[in-house]
């Protein structure tokens, strides 16, 4: 399975052991897999130009965007994951969604996301990942992405080394159940209810408001606003 790898921090602690027990399960070799760690793949904060929203080339930091754009069009899994400071994800990890909000489905959705699966991985000492793993979801929703799967977990411990050898077989026992749920899906992906839900409304609006022209002629050009669908060939 082709996968791309987002994370949230470069450490390499508990939740980077983690996302390389998924990678183990979900692909062949290295070949399918293409890692990205922030804040070094991605690391200035969104200026609020608003230039992405008349052409995503147009932003200042695109010469690390359109790396991370390209794996993604290619990847069937995208893997975002994120240790949780103070209840939700690193700044790193925020500052780079924003980089993406030219893709929400309310300006010009990407398509491909409408036939990926994502997984979203999260750590904390104790609490927390919950609404961390809502920060990504938020966004990974409003993208169109098909399927979203979440691994949150508590480990008790702020380091890899320090996590007990009972919850690293536990780890590993829902690891494994969650990359065959995910395999299996993989081989006819269709988008939620909610994501389908969330892409009338945005067709509505884009139709009846016409708020954005680059925006709406995105959704023309891909004959949305007509009969076709992203999902569908
Ligand atoms: C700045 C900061 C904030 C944190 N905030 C929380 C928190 O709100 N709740 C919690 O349970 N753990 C918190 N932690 C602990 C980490 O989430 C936890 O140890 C996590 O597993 C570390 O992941 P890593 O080993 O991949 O870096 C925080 C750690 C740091 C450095």
């Amino acid at each position: 399975m082709r996968v791309l790898v987002i994370y949230g921090t470069q450490r390499k602690g508990s939740t980077y052991h983690i996302t390389q027990r998924f990678l183990e399960k979900l692909c062949d070799g290295e070949n399918d897999i293409k890692e990205f760690f922030l804040p070094k793949d991605s690391p200035n904060f969104c200026r609020g130009c608003f230039q992405c929203f008349t052409d995503n080339a147009k932003c200042p930091d695109y010469q690390y965007i359109k790396r991370i754009l390209e794996s993604m069009q290619e990847a069937e899994l995208i893997i975002f994951t994120s240790p949780v400071y103070v209840y939700h994800v690193t700044g790193q990890m925020k500052a780079f969604l924003d980089h993406f909000g030219f893709q929400w489905m309310a300006h010009q959705p990407n398509e491909t996301m409408f036939r990926k699966q994502a997984l979203i991985i999260s750590t904390a000492a104790g609490a927390g990942t919950k609404s961390t793993m809502k920060d990504i979801v938020d966004s990974f929703n409003f993208w169109g992405v098909a399927r979203i799967h979440k691994y949150g977990v508590n480990v008790a411990a702020i380091d890899w080394d320090q996590v007990s050898n009972k919850k690293k077989i536990q780890i590993q026992n829902k690891v494994e159940k969650l990359a065959v749920k995910i395999k299996g899906k993989s081989k006819k992906v269709t988008p939620s209810l909610k994501v389908k839900g969330l892409f009338y409304i945005m067709r509505f609006m884009q139709r009846k408001f016409r708020f954005n022209e680059p925006d709406v002629k995105h959704w023309e050009s891909h004959g949305w606003l007509g009969k076709k669908r992203p999902w569908k060939d």
